[in-house]
């Protein structure tokens, strides 16, 4: 059965029936595209100047289209514009209420243009924002970790390794340890904005155009870098959304181990800090809890970025060139990522500040660990024993220590030398903690003197940044 086409489609010339219902329904993109909307504007007016400067518009058609463009983006920022699914998209929505602004003289804003090439033209334009928002993001995080570092340059702690007491470190050398991943993120970032920053339009549908463009003059007005060397590809590549999705999945996957040490580290076992009020909630049925659900559920958010990643790659590996409507499917992907670590990086922005240490624990834990256990086996080493012998005798010690239920330094000169002749009264320093983490005392070391080195150098790479 036909019928007549209700809805007049921009592209509804070569048919006959109209759209079936669920087609229509099934094809839509407006819905979640109209969030490029200010972009697709942006894009438009460079397009419509470039094509009044090489004379394929006059420059009163440049004119009225630019000014019905600026009064739709008025609408849309107002939240008065009103969005049809009928018309498929973001690009058709703004170009029929163009048209329907400013009559016949919009429909000339499509001359040279192809949604294929606006698509990416406007992906870009708003990846290239995104990217700033969450460097700046980053930067902010990075800013806190470094004053915290310093507050704690020499508060103890137990390292870990195998999440067992290892070595002692400061707080503030396990704070710029974070500081340096983000700072890693940000440079990820910058690294995928320069591929970002290439402008796709004039490619058109695929080939090109036979208009006489100018498409430096375009990209030049959007702040693009360059343009695209290749048409096909130019419509066709979203590597630029996969890679921005790989760092921000690289992002959470750094905020969700984050995050698993900020959960370890509140529980009353661990007992290390303790995070505002503001920032945790209770259980609905245990009045005793203060729970992290802030670090949980960006732990948790994690996994839906791997997810959104997957999805992108996946979209991409099956398709011929050039440009196919699967590419519409990034989208939504892509803004589930955008949301979820800007969100969560807000939520460390907000929770890290409220983070206080408890110095007592901390040290409480370094000592009962063993964590000078190294310092010892150092220390014979330096009287001339063998490594893997000092190792031995300290292994045997430990294993007396622990029989004991003491920590090293609480063991008597005669006890130790049991174990080596070579333990000498000076032992007791060594086994201090201060004197262990003071002794890492060079570029990447623990020390409190390097801690305070590493904040005034991430200090000044900060600066450098503005
Ligand atoms: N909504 C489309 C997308 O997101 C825009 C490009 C459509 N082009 C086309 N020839 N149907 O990819």
């Amino acid at each position: 059965m036909t019928s007549k086409p209700t809805t007049v489609k921009p592209w509804g010339g070569r048919f006959t029936e109209s759209t079936d219902s669920f087609v229509e329904s099934f094809t839509e993109s407006v819905s979640f595209d109209q969030r490029l909307a200010l972009h697709d504007i942006t894009g438009s007016l460079a397009h419509v100047r470039m094509l009044a400067h090489v004379k394929i518009l006059t420059d009163a058609e440049c004119r009225q289209i630019c000014a019905g463009l600026e009064q739709i983006a008025g609408d849309i920022e107002a939240g008065s514009f009103i969005w049809q699914s009928e018309l498929e998209d973001v690009h058709m929505n703004i170009e029929m209420a163009l048209v329907q602004g400013i009559g016949d003289v919009g429909k000339k804003l499509h001359t040279a243009r192809s949604r294929n090439d606006q698509v990416a033209t406007d992906l870009r334009l708003y990846l290239r924002d995104v990217v700033d928002a969450v460097s700046a993001q980053l930067l902010t995080l990075m800013t806190v970790l470094t004053d915290m570092a310093e507050a704690e340059a020499d508060t103890i702690m137990p390292g870990f390794t195998h999440l067992q007491s290892a070595q002692p470190v400061t707080f503030g050398h396990h704070m710029l340890a974070w500081y340096e991943m983000l700072k890693r993120d940000r440079q990820r970032l910058s690294d995928c904005r320069a591929r970002i920053n290439v402008m796709p339009l004039g490619s058109a549908a695929l080939a090109g155009t036979g208009f006489p463009i100018d498409r430096a003059f375009t990209a030049d007005l959007l702040g693009f870098d360059a343009v695209t060397s290749n048409s096909l590809d130019a419509v066709s590549d979203r590597d630029f959304v996969i890679e921005f999705s790989a760092a921000a999945a690289m992002i959470m996957m750094h905020l969700s181990r984050f995050s698993e040490e900020l959960v370890l580290w509140i529980s009353p076992q661990f007992g290390f800090i303790d995070l505002g009020d503001a920032w945790c909630t209770g259980s609905s049925i245990m009045p005793q809890k203060k729970n992290p659900d802030i670090p949980e559920l960006v732990r948790g958010k994690t996994g839906r970025v791997y997810g959104d990643l997957m999805a992108l790659l996946t979209l991409m590996k099956g398709q011929p060139l050039a440009y196919n409507r699967d590419n519409q499917e990034d989208k939504e992907a892509l803004f589930d990522v955008i949301d979820t670590v800007q969100a969560c990086l807000h939520a460390y922005a907000g929770l890290l500040p409220t983070l206080t240490v408890n110095k007592n624990a901390m040290l409480d834990a370094a000592e009962r660990g063993y964590a000078t256990a190294t310092d010892l086996a150092d220390y014979l080493v330096q009287k001339g024993v063998p490594f893997r012998d000092a190792h031995a005798v300290v292994g045997n010690t430990v294993q007396f220590a622990i029989q004991a239920g003491r920590k090293l330094s609480e063991l008597s000169l005669a006890e130790l030398q049991q174990f080596s002749e070579r333990i000498d009264e000076d032992i007791y320093q060594k086994l201090e903690l201060t004197g262990s983490v003071a002794a890492r005392d060079h570029r990447g070391g623990t020390a409190p003197a390097q801690v305070k080195q590493a904040v005034q150098q991430a200090r000044d790479y900060i600066a450098s940044l503005h």
